[in-house]
C-alpha cells in the first residue's frame, strides 16, 4: 500500500501548472496535492492521498484549504472571473445509518474558518456572524441534516450559501437525467460522488451539478443561481472544504479535486482515485457477508457431515434392518437383534462356521455384552405364512427346558432369513466323534450308552412329557450335540416341521435323512412320534456298530444297518455287528439290549415300535424286552405282527395314534 502513495498522489495532480509553495496568489488551475493544502481541525491527509475531513468522533470540525490564495477578480472593484471546480467526495456513515451533518465547498477570504462552529454550522459560520456581508463567503453545502432554523428543505440536500446558512438555492440531492427527471441520491451512502461548481461571469450564473462517479456529468445542473458574485468575493480568496459532525457521525472524505479559473476544471480520472475506507454499513455488510459465508460453509459442512452420518446410519440400519410384525410382539423376549448376532459371529465370517446342516449354516459366536457363547443357525426361509407358524413354534421350543435338549435361546428374523440362537456345545456334534479318525476311538462303550440314554430321555420328553407333542423329525448323530462333559443333547428339533408347512406332500421330498426315514413316513410324508422312534432305533444301531445306516458299497445283505444286525442275530451272535473299535471294552448285556431294542425301534411297521417312554424303561432295565423279539423284528407283515407288538408295548398303538391326532390338530391350530 505504501508504495502506491506517491503514485496515487501524483495521479491526483491533474494540472500542468504547479504553484510555488509560498503564498503567491494563484489565478491558473490546480489539482489535488497534499503538500499544498492547509488542514485544520481533525482534517487529515491519509497516506493514500485521501483527505479525511472528519472521523467518527462527534462534534468535530475538519477543514482543508488550498495553501495559496486564488485571484478571483482582475481588481478589487472588478467583476469575478468565470471559474470551475470539481471534486469527488464520500460521506461514510460510521456508527449507524444516520449520517450527521455535512460538508461544504467554500470560497473564503481566510485560509480556513477558524472561528466558526461545527454541527449545523458546518464550520462555515458562528452564531454572531451569520448573514454578515463582511463574511465574504460563498459556499456549496452538502447537508444531511434538516435544520429548521436555517429553513433547510430536507435532510439530504445540496444548497448554495452566500454569507449565511439561509441558502440562496437548495435542492434535494440528485441529478437530472437527459429527459429532465430527477434521480435522487443519498449523500451519505458511503459511495463516492462527483460535484461541479461552475460560475459563468458573462451570465452571472452559478451552476452546481452532482452525480455518482460512474455516471457521466449530467447536462442539466442540479442548482442554477443567477447572482453576480462580484460584491461578495474579494480579489484574492481561498478555496477549500469544511465539514462537521454532530451527535451523529460520519467520516467525510475528499478523494480528488480540480480547479480552473476562466475555464472548465479538468475532469477527474475516477479510476485513479484512492479507495474510500469501509464504513459502518459496508463493515456491516462485510461482516454480514462474512457471517453469511461462514455460516453457509458451516452449514454446508454440517449438512455434509449430517448427510454422511444419516447415510451411515441408514446404511447401518439397512444392514441391520429387521422386520418386527404385530404378531411377533408376544415373542419379544425370544428375539435377538440382528446387530448383536452380526457382532457375535464377526459378521458371519467363514472362520466362525461350525457346520452346514440341512437347514443352513451354523456359526459360532459370542454375545457382545454377556460374552455367552452361542451357536447361530442361519435358516433361509421366505414364506411369510410359514415364518409366522415357525416363530410361534420357536417360542414354544424356546420354553422347552431339558438337560438333554439343546437350549434354543431365541431367534432373529430379517428379510427372508431366520436366525436361530442356541447354546453353544463345546464338543459339537456326535457324528464328528463317531466318524472322525482322530476322535472315533476315544468314544468308549460307557460313553456311547450314556449318549443313547441321554437322547432317549430328550426324545421322550419331546414326545410325552411336554404339554404338546413335539416330533423331532431328524434324529441322527449330526443333530446330537455334546457338551464339555460329554452329555448328549438333542438339537434341531421342530425344524423339519417348518419345512412341511405349506408344501404339497405329493411333490415335496420328505423331511429327514435317508436311512433314518421310516417306511410309512416315506410313503405318506406324515411324520409321527413313531417315525422318530424308527430313526432313534437306527441311531442306536449306528452308535453301537460304528457305521452309517446305509453303506452303499456293502453286500446287499449288509447294506442296511438293520439287515446287518438282524443277520448277525439270526446267525446266532448279534455282537458280531458291533464297532470293532470297541474291542472287548463293553458290557455284552448292554450292547445286546441296545442292538435288540434298536431293531425293535427300527421295525418297518410303525405299530411294532415301542413308545419313547417304553424305550427309556427298557434302557433303564425296568422293563424286559419280549422273548419272541427275534420273531417280531423279523416279521414284516403289519397284520401278522399286531399281536406281537401288543406284547412288546401294550400302549404303543394308542400312543402313536394319539400323537398323530394331536399333531394334526396342532398344525391346523397354527394357521
Ligand atoms: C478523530 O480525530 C481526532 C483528531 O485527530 C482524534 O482525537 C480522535 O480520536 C479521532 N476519532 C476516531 C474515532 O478516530
Ligand atoms: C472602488 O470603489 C470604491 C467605492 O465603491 C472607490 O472608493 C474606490 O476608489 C474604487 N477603486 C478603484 C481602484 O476604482
Ligand atoms: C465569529 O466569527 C468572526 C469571524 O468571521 C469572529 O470575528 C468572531 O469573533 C466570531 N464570534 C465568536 C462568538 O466566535
Amino acid at each position: 500500500m505504501t508504495t502506491m502513495i506517491p503514485l496515487l498522489l501524483l495521479s491526483l495532480i491533474l494540472l500542468s501548472f504547479i504553484p510555488t509553495n509560498g503564498e503567491d496568489p494563484t489565478d491558473g488551475e490546480f489539482g489535488f496535492n497534499g503538500f499544498l493544502y492547509s488542514p485544520y481541525g481533525v482534517a487529515d491527509l491519509k497516506s493514500n492521498g485521501l483527505f479525511q475531513l472528519t472521523n467518527s468522533s462527534t462534534q468535530l470540525l475538519g477543514q482543508v484549504f488550498y495553501n495559496s490564495p486564488v485571484r478571483f477578480k482582475g481588481s478589487a472593484n472588478g467583476s469575478v472571473f468565470s471559474f470551475s471546480t470539481s471534486f469527488v467526495f464520500a460521506i461514510v456513515p460510521e456508527n449507524s445509518e444516520l449520517r450527521g451533518h455535512g460538508l461544504a465547498f467554500v470560497i473564503s477570504p481566510t485560509k480556513g474558518l477558524h472561528h466558526s462552529l461545527p454541527r449545523q454550522y458546518l464550520g462555515l459560520f458562528n452564531e454572531t456572524n451569520m448573514g454578515n456581508f463582511s463574511n465574504h463567503i460563498v459556499a456549496v453545502e452538502l447537508d444531511m441534516f434538516r435544520n429548521q432554523e436555517f429553513g433547510d428543505i430536507d435532510g439530504n440536500h445540496v444548497a448554495i450559501d452566500i454569507n449565511s446558512l439561509m441558502s440562496k438555492k437548495a435542492s434535494a440531492a440528485g441529478y437530472f437525467k437527459d429527459d429532465g427527471t430527477l434521480e435522487n441520491l443519498v449523500l451519505g451512502d458511503g459511495q463516492p460522488m462527483q460535484i461541479w461548481v461552475e460560475y459563468d461571469s458573462s451570465q452571472n450564473r452559478l451552476n452546481v451539478t452532482l452525480h455518482p462517479v460512474h455516471v457521466p456529468k449530467p447536462k442539466i445542473p442540479l442548482l442554477s443561481l443567477v447572482e453576480d458574485l462580484s460584491p461578495y468575493l474579494l480579489e484574492f480568496m481561498y478555496v477549500g472544504f469544511t465539514s462537521s459532525t454532530g451527535r451523529l457521525t460520519a467520516s467525510h472524505y475528499i478523494l480528488g479535486w480540480t480547479f480552473k479559473m476562466n475555464g472548465t476544471a479538468p475532469n477527474i480520472d475516477i479510476s485513479r482515485l484512492p479507495k474510500v475506507p469501509r464504513g459502518y454499513q459496508q463493515r456491516q455488510q462485510q461482516t454480514l457477508k462474512r457471517v453469511l459465508a461462514i455460516s453457509l460453509s458451516l452449514s454446508a459442512i454440517t449438512l455434509f457431515i449430517v448427510s454422511v452420518f444419516v447415510l451411515m446410519v441408514f446404511h447401518q440400519r439397512k444392514k441391520f434392518m429387521e422386520i418386527l410384525e404385530d404378531w411377533e410382539v408376544q415373542f419379544g423376549p425370544h428375539r435377538f437383534s440382528y446387530k448383536d448376532l452380526y457382532i457375535a459371529t464377526k459378521g458371519f465370517k467363514n472362520s466362525e462356521l461350525l457346520g452346514q446342516g440341512g437347514f443352513g449354516k451354523v456359526y459360532k459366536g459370542s454375545l457382545p455384552l454377556s460374552n455367552i457363547q452361542i451357536a447361530v443357525k442361519k435358516v433361509s426361509h421366505d414364506s411369510r405364512q410359514g415364518m409366522r407358524e415357525f416363530v410361534a413354534e420357536i417360542a414354544t421350543i424356546g420354553r422347552l427346558r431339558h438337560p438333554n435338549l439343546v437350549r434354543l435361546l431365541g431367534y432373529c428374523r430379517r428379510k427372508g432369513e431366520l436366525y436361530l440362537v442356541y447354546d453353544f456345545m463345546q464338543k459339537e456334534s456326535l457324528d464328528k466323534f463317531l466318524y472322525s479318525r482322530t476322535n472315533g476311538s476315544s468314544l468308549e462303550w460307557s460313553q456311547r450308552f450314556k449318549i443313547i440314554k441321554d437322547v432317549a430321555f430328550g426324545l421322550c420328553y419331546l414326545h410325552q412329557q411336554w404339554v404338546q407333542v413335539i416330533i423331532h423329525r431328524d434324529i441322527k448323530p449330526a443333530n446330537i450335540l455334546l457338551d464339555e462333559n460329554m452329555n448328549a443333547k438333542l438339537g434341531d428339533f421342530g425344524l423339519a416341521k417348518l419345512c412341511d408347512h405349506g408344501i404339497d406332500p405329493q411333490t415335496s421330498h420328505v423331511a429327514g435323512t435317508l436311512g433314518y426315514i421310516s417306511p410309512e413316513l416315506a410313503r405318506t410324508g406324515k411324520a409321527s412320534t413313531s417315525s422318530d422312534v424308527f430313526a432313534f432305533g437306527v441311531f442306536m444301531l449306528e452308535i453301537s456298530c460304528g457305521r452309517r445306516p446305509i453303506v452303499p458299497r456293502a453286500s446287499p445283505k449288509e447294506m442296511l444297518i438293520t439287515d446287518r444286525v438282524l443277520g448277525c442275530w439270526d446267525n446266532g451272535d448279534i455282537l458280531q455287528a458291533i464297532d470293532e473299535k470297541l474291542g472287548q471294552q463293553y458290557l455284552a448285556e448292554q450292547v445286546t439290549l441296545v442292538l435288540k431294542l434298536g431293531l425293535l425301534c427300527s421295525h418297518p411297521t410303525s405299530a411294532m415300535r415301542p413308545s419313547m417312554s417304553s424305550v427309556v424303561q427298557f434302557l433303564d432295565g425296568v422293563a424286559q424286552l419280549p422273548h419272541n423279539l427275534l420273531d417280531i423284528v423279523k416279521s414284516r407283515d403289519f397284520d401278522g405282527g399286531r399281536g406281537a407288538s401288543q406284547e412288546a408295548d401294550e400302549s404303543l398303538t394308542t400312543n402313536s395314534l394319539a400323537s398323530l391326532t394331536f399333531t394334526e390338530s396342532f398344525a391346523s391350530h397354527g394357521r
